[in-house]
């Protein structure tokens, strides 16, 4: 389709003039001679362009009426790129105007080379902003539908990648089947088996957690399958272990391949029958429980190793959710700044300024979640005023590595091709994009 350009000028030999160059490019041109018939017509029409005028009345050169109609047509269409077609004499305002982005400003006369190639810059920019807006939007609109049916537990997501882990989470909840969740320290693991209790049949038992890393392995049995009196030195009186606490509920093994191999054969038993006796009885006991394992380790290489049973594996794994690390999900890192911003900073309103936001999308966060928590903690307690600051965050300021052939590739694929879009994901100028094609050898697809 080709694109329509809006000129709002009150003198008809620039509109004319303007509209010939267009039409030659293939560019269709609506006209307005005053800022209110160009609003009117915004309304009514699509336009993907607006070239302006900074003075309108025949007495007045202040640019003043120009500013008003920038800030007019910014107000309804924040994202619609706009060109102030400015007198030399008035550049330095039309300067300041056009630092609100998808906006340039082109000098009085204007050079027709250096308008069109304007132009077309603003057209590429304002589609593939409007098709980011339409995919966040969507996405937007399948995260609450998620939100709606099912308890996601106060998880904050915007990603793509994280929506679908959840949609899967949510839909294996209800069946009886052991889940293991793995994934990077701190990505939110624990989150996830919250996730799948609350929307499981069993979501009114127990949830009970076990850090199998936490404990020394002699204590790990005990802990596990509880213990009668005498049964190890410093057991005086007989306790219930964690699978009788979870009964009718869930239980979280959390690290399982801390889990020592004694204690891995134990747990693989009561998997399979369903039932175990306390250390130093022989008395059966059976139990109905959810078991929810989660791991950052590569299960598969500790089997390589001898350190954890492949029988044990397949038990625990009937299911696996591999949640991505946060930079696999990029969308998730702001929306999860916000909220502990807003979450830690008890009101007082802390903002966070364009670079910052900036910073927090570059940075690579080994960390995850946690990290980005903590950093926004750390930032709102330093920050001198209501702003945070890229500064406030401390975080490395190494100048990123060149995306490589594939990083290039699937952000083009995922930006359909869109120079720009495909430039603000990899957080590098378009300019330097196509340089970086060019000596990759890559099509644009
Ligand atoms: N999507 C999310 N929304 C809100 N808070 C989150 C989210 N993901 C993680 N968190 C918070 O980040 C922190 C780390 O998450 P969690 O403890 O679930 O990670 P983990 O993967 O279990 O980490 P580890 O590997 O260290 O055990 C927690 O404070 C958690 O509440
Ligand atoms: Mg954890």
């Amino acid at each position: 389709m080709p694109a329509t350009i809006l000129v709002i000028d009150d003198n008809p030999s620039v509109a004319t003039a303007l509209e010939i160059l267009f039409s030659l490019h293939d560019i269709a041109t609506r006209r307005a001679a005053s800022p209110d018939e160009g609003l009117a017509l915004l309304e009514r029409e699509a336009i993907d362009l607006v070239v302006q005028d900074m003075n309108f009345s025949a007495d007045t050169t202040s640019g003043e009426e120009g500013r008003a109609l920038f800030a007019r047509i910014r107000q309804r269409h924040p994202d619609l790129p706009v060109i102030l077609l400015t007198a030399w004499t008035h550049l330095e305002s039309a300067v300041d105007l056009v630092r609100a982005g998808a906006a340039d400003y082109i000098g009085k006369p204007w050079d027709d080379r250096k308008l069109m190639a304007t132009v077309a810059n603003l057209l590429e920019l304002g589609a593939s902003r409007r098709e980011l807006n339409r995919h966040r939007s969507e996405q937007a609109q399948r995260n609450a539908a998620l939100h709606r049916r099912h308890d996601l537990r106060g998880m904050v997501f915007a990603d793509a990648a994280t929506e679908r882990l959840l949609g899967i989470a949510c839909q294996i909840a209800r069946a009886d089947v052991p889940v293991l969740v793995t994934g990077p320290n701190g990505s939110g693991k624990e989150r996830i088996a919250q996730i799948v209790q609350a929307n499981s049949m069993v979501k009114d038992g127990p949830f009970v957690t076990l850090d199998c890393g936490a404990l020394p392995s002699e204590l790990i049995e005990a802990e596990l399958f509880g213990a009668e009196a005498g049964a190890y030195t410093g057991a005086n009186k007989p306790r219930e272990g964690k699978f009788e606490a979870a009964d009718g509920g869930t239980l979280f093994l959390d690290e399982i391949a801390n889990l020592p191999l004694a204690g891995q054969v134990k747990l693989l038993r009561v998997l399979e029958t369903g039932s175990f006796a306390r250390l130093g009885s022989n008395r059966e006991r059976r139990v109905r429980v959810r078991v929810i394992s989660a791991t950052n380790a590569d299960l598969p290489a500790k089997i390589a190793e001898g350190a954890f049973r492949e029988d044990l594996y397949y038990r625990i794994n009937l299911i696996e959710l591999r949640l991505p690390s946060l930079a696999e999900r990029p969308d998730d890192i702001l929306p999860l700044a916000e909220h502990f911003l807003s979450a830690h900073d008890l009101g007082t309103g802390k903002r966070l300024s364009r670079d910052a936001r900036e910073a927090l999308r570059r940075h690579l966060w080994p960390g995850n979640v946690r990290e980005l928590k903590n950093a926004i903690r750390r930032a709102s307690l330093l920050a001198a005023d209501d702003t945070i600051a890229a500064a406030d965050l401390d975080l490395p300021a190494a100048p990123h590595a060149e995306p490589d052939r594939t990083q290039i590739e699937q952000a083009l694929a995922r930006a359909q091709g869109v120079i720009a879009q495909a430039a603000a994901q990899l957080g590098m100028s378009r300019q330097s994009l196509y340089r970086r094609m060019e000596r990759l050898g890559i099509a644009r697809g």
